[in-house]
């Protein structure tokens, strides 16, 4: 572990989810938050604090994105909706997807223009009958079809390419992406992963533009050189199922892993916490939607 100072920690005091997913980091306000998708809760944690707060969001609350109106946008079920942080109380949906009760949103991510892309899963993770969607203000429009369990999204640093996964392909596809038009023009290459445990799940990039990506079952985080594909370091931990990863706190070199649990929430353990460890590697801030 080249770029680790420190050993993985669960961040002390916050709360444990059965499916952790998709953490974000607000610099503003130096606040974490990350979804329980299985759960029904946003939560939240003040680093500086230490002090932990959730909302209940449902049903499926896979994906939390900062606005910028200082609201959240949210990813549920078949929906993407507005949400006040401080009591969690639904300003409006955005949009609402018709895939039938099999289907769910997943993860999702703003564009460096401030749209939403937002993917969909099969909820029996077997059939490609998931897509992934953009919504702007002109509305929601099918982006790619045919995807099992949409999952991390990530863009270079000058948004002209998109890194994207669909968990079951085992690998990350780079897509050229349009980011006047918010489009997909075709693909430029793929990290195979194969070799690795688990399947790819969530992704962030650093500041360096290589990107990290959580191996959900293969306990690790890998970092990717974005060039060739090699995988230039990796992060253990002590969870199996890791989920996703961000980076923050002050000055955006620690890395939060979210984590779930072999989600019958029976097992004790560290599964299903979220980790914080510091590197010598600087990240980036999410985007910021723009509804
Ligand atoms: C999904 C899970 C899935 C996992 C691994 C997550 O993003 O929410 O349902 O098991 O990815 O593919
Ligand atoms: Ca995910």
């Amino acid at each position: 572990m080249a770029s680790g100072l420190s050993k993985p920690v669960t961040l002390s005091n916050a709360p444990r989810s059965i499916l952790g997913e998709g953490p974000i980091w607000l610099p503003d306000t130096g606040v974490l938050y990350w979804v329980d998708i299985l759960g029904d809760r946003v939560h939240s944690y003040r680093l500086s604090s230490g002090v932990a707060e959730s909302i209940k969001v449902g049903p499926y609350p896979s994906c939390v994105m900062p606005n910028d109106d200082g609201n959240l946008v949210v990813t549920v079920k078949d929906r993407v909706i507005l949400v006040n942080p401080r009591d969690g109380s639904v300003i409006r949906t955005l949009a609402t997807v018709n895939e039938g009760a099999g289907n769910r949103f997943n993860d999702c991510k703003c564009d460096p223009m401030g749209r939403l892309v937002a993917g969909t899963m099969d909820m029996g993770e077997r059939n490609p009958t998931g897509s992934l969607y953009i919504l702007d203000s002109a509305g929601l429009r099918k982006i790619l079809g045919s995807v099992t369990i949409s999952n991390g999204i990530a863009w270079s640093g000058d948004g002209s390419v998109m890194y994207y996964i669909d968990s079951p392909t085992r690998r990350v596809t780079v897509f050229k992406y349009s980011k006047g038009e918010g489009a997909l023009d075709g693909v430029i290459g793929y990290f195979d992963l194969s070799s690795f445990p688990g399947v790819p799940d969530g992704m962030t990039i650093d500041s360096e533009g290589y990107p990290w990506v959580a191996l959900y079952g293969g306990g690790r985080v890998l970092r990717i050189n974005p060039v060739n594909g090699n995988v230039v370091d990796q992060v253990e931990l002590p969870a199996q199922f890791t989920t996703s990863c961000t980076f923050g706190g002050v000055d955006l070199k620690t890395l939060f892993i979210t984590t779930a649990t072999d989600r019958s929430r029976q097992t004790s353990g560290p599964d299903g916490y979220v980790f914080s460890l510091n590197l010598n590697i600087k990240g980036t801030v999410v985007n910021k939607c723009r509804f």
